[in-house]
């Protein structure tokens, strides 16, 4: 398959992460300088074209227009930065009804993307998922999509329309929340369609640095006793998350990830987990997030020990750059031949999903040099 530039099909284009991204494509057709040094993918996949050929476009449901978006989310105030020529152009469908059926919104999806396909003919399209987090539902006994067609309702699980027509269309999937989309029945529609897919819930500030200390205390054999995080954020994802069974996925993908790293549960010589997640709404700090880590371990005979981490972040100024690496990877995956989950790009997800997913900070780097190999390879074909 050819490599062409990705064209980002967001199903959420107008929320915070959606805009922001939006505002770095279109920052970088002016001067991709002003975004390309805090790509992670910048050195990589060279054969995917300029970065000023990259395209934006996909869903939402609110009426605004971007320009409007961006100013409403405030992650970027500074309105000099933006390249309001070409985010006025931007074309950005509304999302289906939620009165339709689970079948009638996938052939809208189908051809909206058709329609982008078009438009866009020398861009890869790439479906990222940038919905809102949504409450866990047991979709387990859905095996084949007539009976998920039957089985799912829309209204509390839109992103699977999404997931669905991208793979019916032949389009990769990132799916960035924490909404569990990767059921066992679209993972098998994406092999069969030869399409791969990604996620799970972007690894953006406190998580990625979580990984990266527990994999370090591990490597030194310090043993992890406890670890309480607190997350406050003001944003529409933190309203969102102020629903504790919306949360309860992004809690879990938080959670799990320092077990998988250490190899045993922390606190277990309380009887307890000790290991603490909390996430709370708090307006003022808008997208500018804040995150309190309390780490206690023990070295040498036992004898205890303490770390106090305080991160004062952005939640989308992180997440926007991810996006597109992400996008960039799947656009060059998918002309080398890869399809289903692609456990190696475990780097960049809380819950990195497929077979044997990298955990370590280390192992999460050596992956994505392997896969570097395997664009390479492609891009010498
Ligand atoms: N910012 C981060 O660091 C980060 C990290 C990991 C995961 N995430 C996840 O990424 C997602 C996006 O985050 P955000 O801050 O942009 O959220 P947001 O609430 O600002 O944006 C969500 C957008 O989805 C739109 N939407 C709602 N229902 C829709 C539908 N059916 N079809 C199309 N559009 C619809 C909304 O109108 C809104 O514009 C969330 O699930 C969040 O948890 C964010």
């Amino acid at each position: 398959m050819l490599s062409y530039p990705p064209l980002l099909l967001i199903a959420g284009a107008k929320g915070a992460v959606g805009s922001t991204v939006a505002a770095a494509i279109a920052a970088m057709k002016k001067d991709p300088d002003t975004v390309l040094p805090w790509l992670t993918t910048a050195p990589l996949c060279d054969h995917l074209g300029p970065f000023g050929s990259m395209e934006f476009s996909g869903w939402d449901a609110s009426p605004k227009s971007i320009n409007q978006a961006i100013e409403y989310h405030k992650v970027l105030p500074n309105k000099s930065l933006l390249n309001e020529g070409y985010l006025g152009e931007i074309r950005i469908h509304q999302a289906p009804s939620g009165e339709l059926p689970l079948h009638a919104q996938v052939e809208q999806l189908i051809r909206d993307i058709e329609g982008f396909k078009a438009l866009y003919p020398k861009n890869h399209p790439v479906l990222i998922n940038l919905l809102p987090a949504c409450r866990t539902i047991d979709l387990s006994g859905s095996d084949r999509l007539d009976r998920l067609y039957s089985h799912a309702d829309p209204t509390k699980f839109p992103d699977l329309a999404y997931a669905i027509a991208a793979i019916l269309t032949g389009v990769p999937v990132v799916n960035f929340t924490s909404n569990a989309i990767e059921l066992p029945v679209i993972v098998e529609e994406a092999l069969k369609a030869g399409v791969p897919v990604c996620g799970r819930d972007g690894k953006t500030g406190q998580t990625y640095l979580k990984v990266v200390l527990a994999s370090a205390l591990k490597a030194r054999s310090l043993q992890v006793d406890g670890w309480y995080s607190l997350n406050i954020l003001g944003n529409e994802d933190g309203r969102n998350l102020a629903d504790p069974l919306k949360a309860s996925g992004k809690v879990a993908n938080k959670t799990g990830l320092l077990e998988e790293i250490l190899g045993y549960k922390v606190g277990r010589q309380y009887g307890t987990d000790s290991h603490k997640v909390v996430i709370d709404y708090y307006p003022p700090r808008g997208d500018c997030k804040e995150a309190w880590d309390v780490i206690d371990f023990a070295g040498l005979f036992g004898l205890p020990m303490s770390l106090r981490l305080n991160l004062q972040a952005r939640d989308s100024i992180l997440a926007a750059p991810l996006v597109i690496d992400l996008a960039r990877w799947m656009a060059a995956l998918h002309a080398a031949g890869r399809s289903g989950l692609v456990p190696e790009l475990g780097f960049y997800f809380k819950k990195p999903l497929g077979p044997n997913p990298p955990v370590t900070f280390q192992d999460q780097l050596a992956a994505l040099d392997r896969l570097e190999v395997v664009c390479k390879e492609h891009k010498n074909t």
